[in-house]
């Protein structure tokens, strides 16, 4: 079967990026990257995305009068590379509900926290002031609101005694990389589809037992 082509909106360091690039260089995986576009011309990950290979175009916004048509350069650079999803990995421009509403069901995120909780930027540090004793981070088809839409997978990472936001993130981050590759299978292998405002997985397994924590071991 022929391969889901793969677009992915960067800003920066693109680790999660890098992780969906190592997962379609396995020759059976069911995706490939056709294109890394950047709004940021000095983003890391566009070196990293030339290393592997890759195509990559910048477009950058404050080249563009208004967000539409910024976003329009988009859209035609997706459509020119064939691409039929497109993988928000830390791209960090609000997309219009015009955009996201033509690419529906085609267009995921990846967020840093368990959504519905901690939607929007400095994700550690809030989870870490609300106390809570477990975060993670979501895979979810994106609608107009902000970390809002379907979820297809969520992992979930504990907080620890002593960390930081810097701490908290990196353990969430080797989670994040886990969770973007299987995401992208699922849909690419037409395992995950949306059925309403939720995501329908077939043959997942999910995992049965829970996250506890703190344990109660000494
Ligand atoms: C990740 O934490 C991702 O969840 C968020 O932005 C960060 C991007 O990191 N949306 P990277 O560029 O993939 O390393």
């Amino acid at each position: 079967m022929a391969k889901l082509k793969v677009g992915v909106l960067i800003s920066g360091r693109g680790s999660n990026m890098h992780a969906l690039i190592e997962a379609c260089r396995a020759p059976r995986f069911p995706a490939t990257i056709a294109v890394v576009i950047s709004n940021e011309p000095s983003a890391p990950g566009l070196a990293k995305a030339e290393a592997a290979g890759l195509k990559t175009v910048v477009i950058d916004h404050r080249q563009y009068t208004s967000r539409t048509d910024f976003e329009t350069a988009i859209d035609a650079t997706l459509r020119e590379y064939g691409v039929g999803l497109v993988c928000l990995a830390g791209f960090m421009r609000l997309l219009t509900a015009g955009f996201v509403e033509v690419w529906q069901d085609r267009l995921i995120n990846i967020h840093p926290s368990l959504l519905p909780a901690f939607k929007g930027l400095n994700t550690h540090a809030r989870a870490l002031e609300a106390g809570v004793r477990v975060t993670g981070c979501t895979v979810h088809f994106v609608r107009p609101e902000m970390d809002d839409g379907p979820i297809i997978v969520q992992a979930a990472v504990p907080v620890l005694p002593g960390d930081d936001p810097d701490a908290l993130a990196a353990r969430v981050l080797g989670m994040e990389h886990r969770c973007y590759p299987l995401a992208l299978r699922l849909i690419a292998e037409g395992r995950a589809r949306v059925v309403g405002n939720r995501v329908a997985v077939d043959g997942g397994k999910p995992t049965a037992d829970g996250l506890i924590n703190p344990s109660d071991k000494r």
